[in-house]
């Protein structure tokens, strides 16, 4: 079976964060698929539906549930792997169940697809299933990172500085010269309280483009607490928070 499977960026949050290309690769897609991540992420699930209900309107929307996955693995990268691979399965029993021979697919996702996303790697695992011939799109999407620096109205880097992109997890990996200005996803502890001095600037932002949009700067030493009561509030009001931040070392050091 034959399948187009287009990959659409949808930006961070924003509504009118979507792009032109994004809204034309919705018009003929067959079926939406959506992975339902559990009851804290249900405003995210709900976003995307809202983009199917007003860019492609009455569209088959095919929701899944995740499967299950161990947070706290012996062995990190085998149990993402196995998780990716159950998803893969439940996926494409979904796609054979729903869609003919030449029909048209579309996963919609957060910001781009090549940040920070599965998604692109479990199409890679649905194209290595039998009985499935697929045509892969992607279009890209604006980033949280970008979304970050425009709510800011700054620039990621210094001229001619290099930028790290990197996870709150792995922040305290960043190579010794790597660290003038890191972008920190992924971060549900603040982990730049453990590694950042006082004197870096930080710029930290909350549901970008939506309008629960929170921003705040600072030097580290000043607005660290602020940062993280801020965030604490938010996210026990709202349910759940996604918040991404620029560190930058002082240009002298
Ligand atoms: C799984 S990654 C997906 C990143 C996405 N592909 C992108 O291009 O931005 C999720 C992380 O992106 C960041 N993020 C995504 N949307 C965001 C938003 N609206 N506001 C702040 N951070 C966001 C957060 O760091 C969050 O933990």
């Amino acid at each position: 079976m034959r399948i187009t499977v287009r990959v659409i960026g949808i930006g961070p949050g924003g509504p009118r964060q979507i792009t032109l290309e994004a809204i034309d690769a919705m018009a003929d897609v067959d079926a939406f698929v959506v992975l339902d991540k559990g009851t804290a992420k249900d405003d995210l699930r709900q976003a995307r539906r809202d983009i199917v209900d007003r860019y492609a309107p009455g569209r088959n929307v095919i929701e899944l549930v995740d499967p299950p996955r161990d947070r706290h693995p012996a062995d990190y990268d085998a149990e993402v792997r196995r998780w990716h691979e159950a998803r893969a399965e439940l996926i494409a029993a979904a796609l054979t169940d729903s869609l003919t021979d030449g029909g048209v697919a579309a996963f919609l996702v957060w910001g781009d697809p090549a940040l920070y996303d599965s998604t692109l790697r479990i199409v890679d695992d649905l194209a290595r299933r039998p009985g499935l011939d697929l045509d892969v799109e992607v279009i890209p999407g604006v980033t949280s990172a970008s979304a970050l620096t425009a709510a800011h109205a700054i620039t990621a880097n210094r001229i001619g500085e290099p930028i790290h992109i990197t996870t709150g997890r792995r922040l305290a990996d960043t190579p010794a010269g790597a660290d003038s200005n890191q972008m920190v996803m992924l971060d549900g502890e603040l982990a730049f309280r453990q590694t950042a001095d006082a004197d870096d600037h930080i710029w930290w932002g909350a549901y970008l483009g939506t309008d629960d949009q929170v921003l705040i700067s600072g030097r580290v030493g000043d607005v660290a607490d602020e940062i993280a009561a801020v965030r604490a509030e938010a996210r026990a009001r709202i349910g759940w928070i996604m918040d991404i931040y620029l560190l930058r070392k002082p240009s002298n050091s």
